[in-house]
C-alpha cells in the first residue's frame, strides 16, 4: 500500500522553548486505520495538528497524498477532515445547516446528496432537523464527524474520539470507524487506551516525549506487548 501521509523528521518547539516533537518520522499508508497510542502530553494533539495545518510546522517536512503540507497547503486540506479532541459545535444551529455549512468552506458545490449519505452512515439522519444543543455529548461528536466529513476528504484524523464516552458508545465509534474505513477513507486517530489501539487499529504508532518509540502492525505490537490472560471456570 502507498503512504497517503508522509512525516520525515519534524521537530516542533513551542515558543515557551518546551519540544513537543522530536525527530518524527512516520508513513500512514492509503486506506488503514492509524492509531497514535501515547499518554497526555506525549505530542499526540501536536502532530495531527501539524499535518492539519494548525500548529506550524518547525523542522522537517510532511506530505499528503504527496503534496507538501506548507507549499500546497490549500489542496493539502481539502483533502483533510479533522475531529479535534474539545466538542466545539454551533448550538443554536441545526444538525443539516451546520454539515452543510462546513461543506461550503472548502469551496464545494453543494451536494445534498453526500450529506444525506454522511448523515446515514453517522445515524444522524433522524436527527438532521434539531438542534445541536439538544444533543449528548455522544451525538455531538457524531455531529462533528459529520462535518469532517463534509468535504470528502481522503484522510480523517479522530483526536482522542472515545474520550469520555461510556463503553457502549465507544464500541459505536469503533464501528462506525471501520464502516467509513471500507469507504475508502484513512483513519488516524488518537488514543491513551491500548484498548482502542488494539481493537481498532491496522497499525498502531507508540509515541512518548515527543517521540515515535515504535510503529508496528497491531497483531505483532499485541504479541510484543505480551498479553497474559487467565480465564477461571467455576
Ligand atoms: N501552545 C503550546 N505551547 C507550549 N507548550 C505546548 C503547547 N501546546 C502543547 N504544549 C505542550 O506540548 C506537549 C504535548 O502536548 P500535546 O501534543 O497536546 O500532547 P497529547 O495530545 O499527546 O496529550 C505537552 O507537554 C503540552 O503541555
Ligand atoms: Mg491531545
Amino acid at each position: 500500500m502507498p503512504s497517503i501521509i508522509s512525516v520525515a523528521d519534524v521537530s516542533k518547539t513551542y515558543a515557551s522553548g518546551f519540544r513537543a516533537l522530536d525527530h518524527v518520522s512516520l508513513e500512514v499508508q492509503h486506506g488503514e486505520i492509524f492509531a497514535l497510542l501515547g499518554p497526555n502530553g506525549a505530542g499526540k494533539t501536536t502532530l495531527i495538528g501539524l499535518i492539519c495545518g494548525i500548529v506550524k510546522l518547525g523542522k522537517g517536512s510532511v506530505k499528503v497524498a504527496g503534496l507538501d503540507i506548507v507549499a500546497d497547503y490549500r489542496a493539502v486540506r481539502s483533502m483533510i477532515g479533522l475531529v479535534p479532541q474539545e466538542l466545539t459545535t454551533d448550538a443554536f444551529e441545526t444538525v443539516w445547516a451546520t454539515v452543510s455549512f462546513s461543506r461550503g468552506l472548502f469551496g464545494k458545490p453543494l451536494d445534498p446528496a453526500h450529506i444525506e449519505k454522511t448523515l446515514r452512515a453517522l445515524s444522524l439522519w433522524d436527527k438532521k432537523d434539531s438542534k445541536i444543543m439538544t444533543f449528548s455529548g455522544g451525538m455531538k461528536r457524531r455531529v462533528m464527524i459529520a462535518k469532517a466529513l463534509s468535504h470528502e476528504p481522503r484522510v480523517l484524523f479522530l483526536d482522542e474520539p472515545t474520550a469520555g464516552v461510556d463503553v457502549a458508545l465507544r464500541k459505536d465509534m469503533w464501528a462506525m470507524v471501520r464502516s467509513l474505513r471500507e469507504s475508502g477513507v484513512t483513519i488516524v486517530l488518537t488514543t491513551h487506551y491500548i484498548e482502542e489501539a488494539e481493537d481498532m487499529a491496522d497499525r498502531v504508532g507508540v509515541i512518548s516525549h515527543g517521540k515515535i518509540i515504535l510503529v508496528e502492525d497491531k497483531v505483532t505490537l499485541m504479541h510484543k506487548l505480551g498479553k497474559k490472560q487467565l480465564v477461571l471456570q467455576l
